[in-house]
């Protein structure tokens, strides 16, 4: 169902006594001074998960999410966490192929469209990445790579299965760099996003899935990009580590 979405990737940040205090203050200034209806979904560490969940319990609109997750069930796989294991506390997302995945892990297609399936199978709902990185947009090739990676990654799923999924548009020059693309540039590759999956399966599904930005997310730019019509909304990196940024970004819609 297509929701507006402001998810939190809080990355590799904070211990967890400075995660609980950032969660409570999201969660406490939500529920006091946002009275639109959007999801808000907090991604801290694993680690952080179980204490936030917790803190997240009693609230109808904040889920918690986590960054990665395996592709496999269980076994001998040192180092990695489970859907099964992210589902036992209270996980609702998992954000799967972030470009930080993609290329400092070299985290591939098909690896995410594992991942993918088994954020699903085990009944979560996957947070599909895409982007491209500058070189690509300064050449041009800007909708053909974000063609290619939505098609390996996620349209092997069925029309039931990608109805669950929610997608980040997140051009990789705009992460963290301060630099933001214009709403014109995100609502260009948005619409065009969502008419490939209108082409594969249909326009009502299309039209049913959330398809959020991110890359250097602030207040100041939030209302802007979330008022084009297929931005539903942003995935959130350094913004997100500030109780009064995030909230004012969640205030946006
Ligand atoms: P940023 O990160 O908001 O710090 O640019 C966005 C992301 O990587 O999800």
């Amino acid at each position: 169902m297509r929701k507006n979405i402001a998810a939190g990737n809080w990355k590799m940040n904070l211990d967890l006594d400075a995660g609980k205090k950032l969660a409570s203050e999201v969660i406490n200034m939500t529920a006091d001074e946002v009275s639109n209806d959007a999801e808000v979904i907090l991604i801290p560490p694993f680690l952080h998960i179980t204490s936030i969940k917790q803190l997240a319990g009693s609230s109808k609109n904040v889920f918690v999410g986590a960054q990665n997750c395996s592709n496999e069930a269980s076994g001998a796989f040192t180092g990695e966490i489970s859907v099964e294991m992210l589902k036992s506390v209270g996980v609702d997302y998992v954000v799967v192929g972030h470009s930080e995945r993609r290329e400092i892990f070299g985290e591939d297609d098909a690896l995410l469209a594992a991942k993918t399936k088994a954020v699903l199978a085990g009944g979560l709902k996957p947070i599909f990445c895409c982007g491209e990185k500058l070189e690509s947009r300064e050449s041009d090739q800007h909708f053909a790579i974000n063609k290619e990676q939505i098609e390996k990654g996620i349209f092997g799923l069925s029309k039931e299965e990608i109805l669950k999924v929610v997608i980040a548009y997140e051009p990789v020059w705009a992460i963290g760099t301060g630099v933001t693309a214009s709403s014109d540039q995100a609502q260009e590759m948005h619409a065009y996003i969502r008419g490939l999956i209108a082409d594969k399966y249909d326009q009502e599904t299309a039209d049913s899935i959330s398809i959020l930005y991110g890359g250097s997310v602030k207040p100041g730019n939030a209302e802007e990009l979330f008022s084009q019509p297929d931005v539903d909304g942003g995935l959130v990196g350094g913004a997100s580590l500030k109780s009064r940024d995030f909230v004012d970004i969640i205030k946006a819609f």
